[in-house]
């Protein structure tokens, strides 16, 4: 990656630093944007500007030159913004990361399901297609590399989340139709999906919920059992720093013809046999006890 510029949306902590960390100790310079602030009716504590400098600080400890932004990428006109004034300053760019993204638990039934799909329609699919409008005008010349950050649940359906699920699902699609349209640019568009990561989004209250029940007296370590039954490979969720080794070949000359996929980063998540459900896995854990 040296002597590229990568910008990373969501990049205040979570998978969006940890790739931010990955592609400068590559050689690349770093552009971060996050909104650092709290979204309604999302169920965990968001990001906040602190995190956002401590992206900065530990990209600038590769010796990197990191960027960073406050901007809320469904913002087209902020995006443009920063976008402009970072590649003036840096001078290129090379590689989107779009990662930003929310997750709140909800179904069809939830009291607020009309606010609730909008805001994650809104944050996890349009605003993708916002940040490629408003990054790919510089990618126009010289060509690059657009990775979305999309989920196993853009594959598969997910349980109590159906928002989310929809919105990963049309960002696949985006992908897509992006890689047609931008390859005769040499622009390749990919998507990575993982599984459960270990991040605030997934290792949360509402999650600890939603697998172990309303025992206010359960915890993340009592998650393990049953967020293991998504995986294949025995594993309750992934760490932040393997989905960013997916990036970095993504965005890498190593994957020079690369244009168009949905790479599963998911410990088998999506090659799951039927049956075997976290809802499966809750009762299981119910039973236990
Ligand atoms: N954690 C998981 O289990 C998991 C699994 C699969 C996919 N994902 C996806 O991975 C991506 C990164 O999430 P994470 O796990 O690092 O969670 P995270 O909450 O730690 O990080 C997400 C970041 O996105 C930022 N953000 C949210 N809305 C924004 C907006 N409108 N504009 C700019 N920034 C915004 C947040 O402030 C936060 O810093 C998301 O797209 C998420 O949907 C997460």
């Amino acid at each position: 990656m040296s002597g590229k510029v990568v910008l990373i949306t969501g990049g205040a902590r979570g998978q969006g630093r940890s790739h931010a960390v990955r592609m400068a100790e590559e050689g690349a310079d770093i552009i971060v944007t996050d909104v650092c602030e709290q979204l309604p009716f999302v169920d965990y504590d968001m990001s906040t500007r602190e995190d956002l400098a401590e992206t900065v600080a530990l990209v600038e400890k590769s010796g990197r030159t990191c960027l960073s932004y406050e901007a809320d990428a469904r913002d087209v006109s902020r995006m443009r913004e920063v976008v402009n004034e970072a590649v003036a300053q840096l001078g290129r760019l090379d590689t989107v990361i779009i990662n930003h993204g929310i997750s709140t638990r909800h179904d069809v039934h939830s009291e607020d399901a009309d606010e609730i799909w909008d805001l994650i329609i809104d944050t996890n699919l349009s605003a993708v297609f916002k940040t490629v409008r408003a990054t790919v005008p510089h990618m126009l010349e010289n060509g690059g590399s657009i990775i979305v950050t999309a989920s196993a649940a853009g594959l598969v359906p997910l349980f109590g989340n159906t928002a989310y699920a929809a919105a990963k699902h049309g960002v696949i699609g985006l992908v897509r139709t992006l890689a047609a349209e931008l390859g005769p640019k040499w622009i390749r568009v990919n998507a990575v999906c993982p599984t459960a990561v270990a991040t605030p989004l997934f290792l949360n209250d509402a999650h600890i919920k939603a697998f172990c029940g309303t025992d206010p007296d359960k915890t993340i370590e009592d998650m393990k059992w049953p967020a293991q039954t998504l995986n294949l490979l025995p594993v309750p969720w992934i760490e932040a720093d393997a989905v960013s080794e997916a990036m970095l070949y993504l965005a890498s000359d190593a994957a020079k013809y690369v244009t168009g996929v949905a790479l599963p980063v998911d410990a088998g998540m999506t090659a799951q046999p039927p049956g075997i459900t976290p809802f499966i896995g809750q009762r299981l854990w119910e039973l236990s006890q």
